[in-house]
């Protein structure tokens, strides 16, 4: 049993109200929460998410900033008929939780491993969905780039510092876990440094830092991603990247259709950003971002076994070849 089975947060009398006629329909630990779904006697859906941040690091007023980000993110996002975000409820700052609508769908790590993998063909019209959910996926980060009535508490810092101290935390993350060879590290640096500051002058938008396939849902009224609490601001190629290297990773693992995923990249791009390919900084950029990110998740690698856990594996050595295949020459690369 994990920690969130052992705890029905039903028995705090707060939480009562909002699931009454309700019953727990499965209860599970998340990355950095615990989440119970609490569906319809009648066992059919949809049904609340009771979301417990409970990671070391998340501060007392996280469930609220959650709600408050969703709240903003429904209102903005009404324009679009297919892109939207969890509908909240209410949330519960002393005990850090935010209840939102349940989803009904296929999240989309999972819709893209059942559609690209060599073995065992997908349909067609699998594959004609998981194809069309990059252009969603494409369009719901452009709509946050483009979202313009909503202001963050306090000013943006400057890109070119926020992009330093990103790079430098995933940097020493993998040289702590000994996850990159410490001879490169010094290229990594000369070639990060210098041309940070290159993007730094570009006009700062909303990102969202975990634009990641676990944090997407597809369901029948079109793409929901969640997770919105980190959601500040950044360059606009940053969470782009980061979501094109988890097909990268895939493309590289030799275990997927590396045609098809390309595919995805494309349509991906053409609907984020327009073009069809990254600036070579910004593949590295992500590349290296989702080294740490699998990294980070490494450290909670107990709760990671079988194929996941197999899978996770394949995707850090796969980048990591990638990233030491690189010419790392600043010269060479002056963007
Ligand atoms: N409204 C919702 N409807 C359906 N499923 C949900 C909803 N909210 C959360 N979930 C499920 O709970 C999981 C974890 O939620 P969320 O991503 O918000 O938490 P997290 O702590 O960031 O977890 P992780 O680090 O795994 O992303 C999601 O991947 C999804 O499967
Ligand atoms: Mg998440």
């Amino acid at each position: 049993m994990n920690a969130a089975e052992q705890r029905d947060p039903v028995t705090d009398w707060r939480l009562r109200g909002e699931l009454d006629g309700l019953k727990l329909y499965r209860a599970f630990e998340a990355g950095s929460s615990w989440i119970w779904i609490y569906r319809p006697e009648s066992g059919s859906g949809p049904g609340v998410v009771v979301k417990k941040l409970v990671s070391g690091a998340v501060d007392s007023h996280a469930a609220q900033r959650e709600f408050g980000m969703l709240s903003l993110l429904e209102q903005q996002f009404s324009r679009f008929a297919d892109l939207h975000v969890p509908h909240p409820i209410t949330h519960f700052g002393d005990q850090r939780a935010v209840l939102t609508r349940e989803i009904m769908g296929d999240r989309v790590d999972r819709l893209f491993v059942k559609t690209l993998r060599r073995i065992r063909l997908p349909s067609p019209s699998s594959r004609r969905k998981a194809a069309s959910v990059c252009d969603l996926i494409g369009r719901w980060i452009r709509a946050l780039h483009d979202s313009v009535d909503i202001e963050l508490l306090g000013l943006p810092m400057a890109l070119g510092r926020s992009l330093h101290d990103r790079y430098d935390a995933a940097r020493h993350r993998l040289a702590d876990l000994r996850l990159s060879p410490g001879h490169l590290v010094p290229a990594f640096d000369a070639y990060f440094s210098r041309l940070i500051e290159d993007q730094g002058t570009a006009r700062p938008v909303l990102c969202h830092p975990d634009f990641t396939p676990h944090n997407m849902i597809v369901a029948v009224g079109g793409l929901y991603v969640l997770d919105v609490s980190e959601i500040a601001y950044g360059h606009p190629l940053e969470d782009v990247a980061f979501f094109w290297a988890h097909l990268e990773a895939l493309r590289l693992s030799g275990l997927y259709e590396r045609n098809r995923i390309a595919q995805y990249q494309k349509r991906f791009l053409g609907a984020a950003i327009g073009t069809s390919a990254l600036p070579n900084f910004w593949e590295r950029w992500g590349v290296l971002m989702r080294l740490s990110y699998l990294s980070r998740s490494w450290e909670h690698a107990g709760k990671l076994r079988g194929i996941n856990l197999f899978r996770r594996n394949m995707a850090r050595r796969s980048l990591q070849r990638w990233l030491l295949s690189q010419p790392w020459d600043v010269s060479l690369h002056g963007e």
